[in-house]
């Protein structure tokens, strides 16, 4: 266990998960307002370890909405109905009889395909399932460091294409779902436009280099033939989500867990048919990446 902060108030304990990706912070509480000292340090681990969880942190909206502007602004969250009176917390919610295939069922990055996808996702569990529910991180840094240097180099200069449109696009996975669905997704012209992020991109406070590209959002590679592109994706993707650079984030109930988008894409895994499960998102804005 690192101590990385003692302040006057609290003494902030931060546990990096055994493989080194990840950590759990515990000895603050998320309900208050933090201190300056508090805050630098969950956001100096939340640089360091790009996903953490904080366990035993029961919060009303208006504390996850609180403690989300202490990070940053919030980012905006496109296609999905937010919840009646809280324009930037959307519900993840699915209930026991419902069907569909679970949210976030695919890798991704949080909104990559924005000009400045957010920085943050927080997500606070209200009801977790008593099996199944898991979500998973790959650390695209970590990824991107194991790659050969000529990998590297040649990776390095190109462009990646981003777009909303395989899941929220007119011929999108939800514009062809047929099963019932709680949460309120918005199908839109506007998820099929593209654009351009580079494919690697470096950490605006680490400096370290990532890959930033994922199997829902990342369409092509600028100036590649649909063939170099598939194949390029096709091989980056399946060493990304190797065991070696994903962690599997269990949850118990009342835990926050906030991850950096710019470093790292994420999978919620489905197997718990027949029992509810419920989170409340948020997003801190991010930069342009570069
Ligand atoms: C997501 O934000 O992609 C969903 C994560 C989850 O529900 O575990």
């Amino acid at each position: 266990m690192l101590k990385e902060a003692e302040s006057a108030h609290r003494t902030i304990e931060v546990r990096p998960q055994p493989s080194g990706f990840g950590a759990e912070i515990t000895g603050v509480d998320l309900s208050r307002p933090l201190d300056r000292d508090q805050l630098a340090q969950v956001k100096a681990a939340w640089a360091k370890h790009a996903v953490v969880a904080f366990p035993d942190q029961p919060l009303t909206l208006e504390q996850l909405e609180a403690f989300t502007l202490q990070i940053g602004p919030f980012g905006a969250d496109p296609f999905i109905k937010p919840m009646p009176g809280h324009p930037n917390v959307l519900e993840l919610r699915r209930e026991p009889d419902e069907k569909a295939t679970n949210f976030g069922a695919g890798w991704h990055s949080d909104w990559s395909f924005q000009a400045q996808p957010p920085a943050a996702t927080l997500l606070h569990s209200e009801v977790v399932p008593p099996v199944g529910g898991d979500t998973l991180f790959c650390d695209c840094a970590r990824a991107f460091e194991a790659l050969s240097p000529a990998m590297q180099a040649m990776l390095a200069p190109l462009r990646a294409v981003h777009s909303a449109g395989r899941a929220y696009g007119t011929k999108g996975v939800f514009a062809r779902e047929t099963e019932k669905r709680t949460m309120q997704i918005i199908v839109s012209e506007e998820a099929d436009e593209t654009l351009t992020h580079p494919l690697v991109r470096t950490h605006p406070v680490t400096g370290r280099k990532s890959l930033f590209v994922s199997p829902v959002y990342t369409v092509a590679v600028e100036g590649l033939t649909p063939k170099e592109s598939q194949a390029v994706l096709g091989f980056l993707f399946a060493h990304m989500v190797q065991d070696e650079f994903v962690y599997r984030h269990r949850w118990a109930p009342n835990m926050l867990l906030m991850w950096d988008n710019r470093c790292t894409m994420h999978l919620a895994e489905g197997g718990y048919d027949g029992h509810l499960r419920v989170m409340h998102r948020t997003t801190v804005a991010g930069d342009t990446p570069v």
